[in-house]
């Protein structure tokens, strides 16, 4: 396993829309572990593979109290409601953003054997997956921003800054 280093605005790889996996072989099984090795050194909650230079659509997460930890090709079928986060981005470093996040997501994609999986999410395992889905679809989240007063620098680094993804 290896800590990789972690692509940061205005790297175009994070403009792609990546491309679907098409099977699980040993690659992409070697870059799930790489990505999650990646994702806890960086302290982090979600990580997008092209967030490491790879524009595939998968995304490993690390949420509190949440065992799902990979997922590969993931949707979103539904969004419900509507809340204002405070959201990072590994990618965007010493900032945070104010934005309009769904109260609840449905999700469906395939864990790291292939096996369809579904989701129901809310609260931050919700914020996380539309922001890791985003990032596949070449979306940031300052792309949600209202106006540019709602992004905030933030020290780095900063051991109590919000949760980054
Ligand atoms: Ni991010």
């Amino acid at each position: 396993m290896a800590v990789l280093p972690i692509r940061v605005v205005p790297d175009p790889v994070l403009r792609q829309k990546a491309k679907r996996v098409k099977a699980i072989d040993k690659s992409i099984r070697k870059l799930v572990n790489d990505m999650q090795e990646t994702l806890h050194a960086a302290s982090g909650v979600g990580l997008a593979a092209n967030q490491v230079g790879i524009s595939l659509r998968l995304i490993v997460l690390n949420v509190p109290e949440n065992e799902c930890k990979v997922i590969i090709n993931p949707e979103i079928i539904r969004r419900t409601g509507e809340r204002i986060v405070n959201e990072g981005c590994l990618s965007i470093p010493g900032y945070v953003g104010e934005i309009k996040r769904s109260e609840l997501v449905r999700i469906k994609g395939q864990d790291s054997k292939g096996k369809e999986i579904r989701i129901k999410a809310e609260g931050l395992l919700a914020e996380v997956l539309e922001h890791e889905i985003d990032h596949i679809n070449g979306v940031l989240y300052v792309d949600h921003l209202e106006s540019q007063d709602k992004l905030h620098k933030i020290e780095p680094p900063q051991d109590t800054s919000p949760q980054a993804e």
